[in-house]
């Protein structure tokens, strides 16, 4: 059993301070019965707590796998752009997801997010060297030599190195990279590092998960055992 007010706060609705008003208010329900006295106690497992009506989920680890579509931008606020979290269901936001790692403005596809900042630190730590597919469409056509050149561990043109990659050319103007690191707009730069600009990118699978068929701008929630994979991984 805790407290309504430290359930509530946790919850991430307001602070202590403000739940004090909005409990007097009688903005909260226990079992539908409006309760006023924050120190009132619940039990997470068992009460149905509701604030102005819609229920309150106990804090829990989330991972969401979101389509993200071109034109929004891969952070939590941006004073210009659209952001991701525009496209994630309220339920989750109160639930505290970031994105993990990022995905450029332009480049669309598999973006996880997540409220457990050690998973978040462990998919996108080099060390760990989780593997991130993509998808692009790109000017000229790569040659075995570009095959090569990936696989040997790329420079790029500001001298910066790359680990290691896999460039699999799907016909002209088109192929598939996977790479197990995370920088600076780091596909479209190994590719013009090549000669081959990208002019479309989307990330189709992050280790264990693949884009599957969800639509540009949907997101579903992992499961358990999904996200048990995603630990295991080396
Ligand atoms: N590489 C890029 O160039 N852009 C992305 O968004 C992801 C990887």
């Amino acid at each position: 059993m805790i407290r309504l007010d430290k359930f509530l706060s946790d919850a991430g609705l307001a602070s202590r301070r403000e739940l004090k008003e909005l409990l007097k208010a009688g903005a909260v329900t226990v079992n539908g019965k409006p309760v006023s006295d924050g120190a009132a106690k619940v039990d997470p497992e068992a009460d149905r707590v509701c604030f102005r009506g819609e229920a309150v989920e106990p804090p829990r680890r989330v991972v969401l796998l979101l389509h993200k579509p071109a034109g929004y931008v891969t952070s939590t606020e941006d004073p210009r752009d659209r952001t991701v979290m525009e496209l994630i269901p309220p339920a989750y936001l109160r639930q505290k997801v970031v994105p993990v790692g990022r995905l450029d403005k332009e480049t669309e596809g598999l973006l996880l997010l997540t409220n457990d900042g050690e998973l978040n630190h462990r998919l996108i730590a080099p060390k760990h060297g989780v593997e991130k597919r993509y998808y692009a469409r790109h000017a000229g056509t790569a040659s075995p030599e570009d095959v090569a050149a990936f696989a040997e561990g790329l420079s790029l043109k500001d001298g910066t190195l790359c680990r290691p990659a896999v460039l699999r050319p799907l016909g002209p103007g088109e192929s598939e990279i996977t790479v197990t690191e995370g920088k600076y707009h780091q596909v479209r730069r190994m590719m013009a590092a090549r000669g081959l600009p990208v002019e479309y990118l989307r990330r189709e699978q992050e280790g264990s998960l693949c884009l599957g068929d969800l639509a540009p701008g949907e997101s579903r929630e992992l499961t358990q055992a999904e996200i048990e994979v995603l630990e295991a991984a080396p």
